[in-house]
């Protein structure tokens, strides 16, 4: 189940990672673990970076998870690149790929049900129903399988961050959860595997829903959350190819709605979901320690 060509280790089937790990942990070294669904960019090798600048074994999971799709067509069109991935992680400093197939991470169905509460009902929660359940099964049953010392995810992924958090606290996984920046194109796109599906046009239509982050940001001081609500509705609706599924501002860790700014302190999230081209897109900012006093 192990090639051994080039030196980073592909792993397929679980017992062998498993083994493998074991010996790493006898030994004393810390296991990083980035999970992904594979089609990497630059987004994941900076997760993959990072995990090896902390950590001894670097894991990563490429595993397109069917229970997390709410949509069939995109789980059909989701990009799958296996190859391509596991050179750009090996060239990344990766040390170990685990790539298995559905029959190994589900070998029977399962009916386990998740509830997290405010966080199923906001955003993400709110438009893909059940996915958040998706993304803690495939995730728990990931941290089961490698055992990880710490798990980097992106905050381009803000609430499955949140998700993971809350999972990680409840079910008490001695795993320490890292999150790390959001990587953008040039023009502020933020990177993701999705993008392989929009031309050069589309994708600079795409980067205006940076801009439009951006310019609510600069609302941020002065203006009501109401207010800054339109003011992104209008400029989206002035870019042909957009179309605004949410812009919510919200506690970046928590994800709780807010609606009064003035009485807000903390590390503030906007965060926006849309579609180009039929393709659904998700970004946000995060505003550290914000408050108007
Ligand atoms: P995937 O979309 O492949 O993303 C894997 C990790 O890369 C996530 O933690 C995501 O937040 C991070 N990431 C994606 N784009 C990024 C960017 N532009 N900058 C920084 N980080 C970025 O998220 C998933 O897969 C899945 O839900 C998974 C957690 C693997 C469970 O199936």
């Amino acid at each position: 189940m192990q090639a051994t060509t080039t030196s980073m280790l592909h792993f397929y089937e679980i017992s062998p990672l498993q083994n493998f790990l074991w010996q790493v942990r006898k030994e004393g070294k810390k296991i990083g673990f980035v999970p992904t669904m594979g089609a990497l960019h630059e987004g994941h090798l900076s997760l993959i970076r990072r995990c090896k600048q902390e950590n001894d074994v670097v894991v990563c999971s490429v595993f397109v998870n069917p229970t997390q799709f709410n949509n069939p067509e995109d789980l059909a069109k989701y990009p799958r690149t296996l190859e391509k991935d596991a050179q750009m992680l090996e060239k990344a400093g990766c040390d170990i790929l685990f790539a298995p197939n559905e029959n190994v991470m589900y070998p029977q169905k399962t009916t386990l049900n998740f509830y997290f509460g405010h966080l199923e009902n906001v955003m993400e929660g709110k438009f893909r129903k059940g996915h958040f359940n998706g993304v803690a099964l495939v995730v728990s049953k990931l941290f089961h399988i490698v055992q990880p010392h710490r798990a980097y995810f992106g905050q381009k992924d803000l609430q499955q961050f949140a998700i993971i958090r809350t999972l990680v606290q409840d079910l008490m996984f001695p795993v320490e959860l890292v999150r790390c920046p959001i990587v953008r194109e040039a023009n502020g796109l933020a990177m993701s595997s999705r993008n392989q599906r929009l031309n050069a046009e589309q994708q600079a239509t795409a980067s205006h829903l940076y801009k439009a982050l951006k310019k609510a940001e600069t609302m941020l001081a002065e203006n009501s959350v109401k207010q800054i609500q339109k003011s992104v509705k209008e400029y989206l609706l002035n870019v042909r190819g957009i179309e605004l599924e949410y812009f919510e501002i919200a506690d970046a860790n928590t994800l709780q709605i807010v609606e009064d700014l003035t009485s807000f302190q903390g590390d503030l999230a906007l965060c926006i979901a849309a579609y180009v081209a039929g393709v659904r897109l998700i970004d946000n900012i995060v505003i550290e320690n914000f408050s108007r006093k």
